[in-house]
């Protein structure tokens, strides 16, 4: 991600005030959060581009670029799933998909029924750490699958598409619930889906490779 083209990302802007079960107060803290991911990921590139100005990094550099360099995996991968997350959030959104949708569909063909990876998603939701659950889709299959990710970057699978991006750190719900309340929090992640959002990200091609 690192690039000497001196290229740097800006905070995105997302209106969800009014959410059912996610406070604005939440909203404005987590807002923050991201915005700082942001700041922190421009600012690590434009350090390690710092490195490399002078064509090389030294064997004296190394310490200090790599571990620059794996920060950068967490503050960018904050980022972008952050963006991920607030963008299939909307207000008056929730509800089940609906039952000629692509996402519904895709969660049939690769679960068996839209319950059935429901189930999967909040059981991954609900597990202990701190990280997200993600739906992804295999862009070469065009199946879906739940995951794990601790952290921020622990556990996405490469070259998978992020379809449904769900927020489990603390701070996403420490304001509205107790820190063993995560299932409540969950339930009202689910009041405020933006399914066409979700459906928009699938792929409806099955023409990548790897
Ligand atoms: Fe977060």
């Amino acid at each position: 991600m690192a690039n000497l083209a001196n290229q740097t990302y800006t905070a995105k802007e997302f209106n969800l005030s009014g959410l059912k079960g996610i406070s604005d107060e939440t909203l404005e803290m987590h807002f923050k959060l991201y915005q700082g991911y942001v700041k922190e990921t421009n600012r690590l590139m434009e350090k390690i581009a710092g490195f490399l100005e002078d064509g090389q990094v030294d064997q004296e550099e190394m310490p200090a670029y790599s571990e620059l360099t794996r920060r950068l995996g967490f503050e960018s991968n904050g980022m972008v799933l952050h963006e991920y997350y607030f963008g299939n959030l909307k207000k008056d959104g929730g509800g089940d998909p609906a039952r000629n949708s692509t996402f519904f569909k895709a969660a049939e063909t690769s679960f068996g029924s839209y319950e059935i990876w429901k189930v999967d998603f909040v059981g991954v939701g609900k597990m202990r750490g701190v990280g997200w659950a993600i739906c992804y889709q295999d862009p070469t299959t065009g199946i879906l699958s739940n995951h794990w990710i601790t952290l921020h970057e622990v556990g996405n699978v490469a070259g998978f598409v992020p379809v449904l991006v769900m927020d489990v750190w603390e701070h996403a719900f420490l304001l509205d619930y107790k820190p063993a309340e995560r299932p409540k929090y969950i339930e009202a992640f689910f009041q405020n889906i933006n399914w066409e959002a979700v459906s928009s990200r699938l792929r409806t091609t099955k023409s990548a490779t790897r």
